[in-house]
């Protein structure tokens, strides 16, 4: 029997324009924080981290989708034995404003029964959603301690008190997307975090 051969075709050129990632780049009206910057700043913070948990039975939980990328640098920061938990929510459901309402995506809790926990997100805005996931690990997960890290945060009056533990950098109150954070579910693979052109956000 005649197996079919996977076939790996070089692309014409412009072809290859138009999957080239710097189109992204294209759709910002600005960088806000580079590379480098984000790179430095996270080296830091891991830093901090691992001075603070030496010795801890450590948990990081990672909020999806937003966090991940921050996450996935971060955690190589930290220089510990370490588990890995995620929890799935959603607050903006497609917009640049947040909804108000943190939507659980799954029922099933981590188990941080025993550990010490530190929740990573993107970005800590309004509040409400790293206040609603702190609120249900304390009230159901029984952890020794929890704690919270977030890459930025946002001068604005929240809408619940909350700060986070560490935070890597502060923005003004404006809509930004890129290492992880999301416009209506893309850009979250923009190496950079960006302020994004008026004609990119659909009204
Ligand atoms: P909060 O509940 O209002 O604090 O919002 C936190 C969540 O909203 C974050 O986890 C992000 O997913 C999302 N978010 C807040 N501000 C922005 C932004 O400027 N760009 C993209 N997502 C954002
Ligand atoms: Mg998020």
């Amino acid at each position: 029997m005649k197996r079919a051969r996977l076939q790996t075709r070089i692309m014409p050129p412009e072809t290859h324009q138009d999957l080239r990632p710097e189109n992204l780049y294209d759709h910002l009206d600005r960088v806000l924080i580079d590379a480098e910057t984000l790179r430095a700043r996270i080296a830091e913070m891991g830093t901090a981290i691992t001075t603070d948990f030496k010795g801890l039975p450590l948990t990081v939980v990672t909020i999806l989708q937003g966090g991940a990328v921050f996450m996935a640098d971060l955690i190589r920061e930290i220089h510990l034995p370490m588990k890995l938990e995620s929890i799935s929510v959603a607050s903006y459901h497609g917009g640049t404003e947040s909804s108000g309402t943190v939507t659980f995506h799954q029922n099933r809790l981590p188990d941080l029964n025993g550990r010490h926990v530190l929740v990573m997100d993107d970005i800590l805005d309004s509040g409400r959603t790293l206040d609603a996931i702190l609120r249900r690990f304390r009230d159901e997960c029984s952890p020794l301690s929890l704690r919270s890290c977030v890459l930025l945060s946002k001068k604005i009056d929240r809408a619940v008190p909350i700060e986070a533990t560490y935070s890597g950098f502060d923005i003004e109150n404006e809509f930004v997307v890129g290492y992880g954070l999301d416009y209506d579910g893309e850009y979250r693979n923009l190496p950079v975090i960006g302020v994004l052109k008026p004609e990119w956000i659909r009204s």
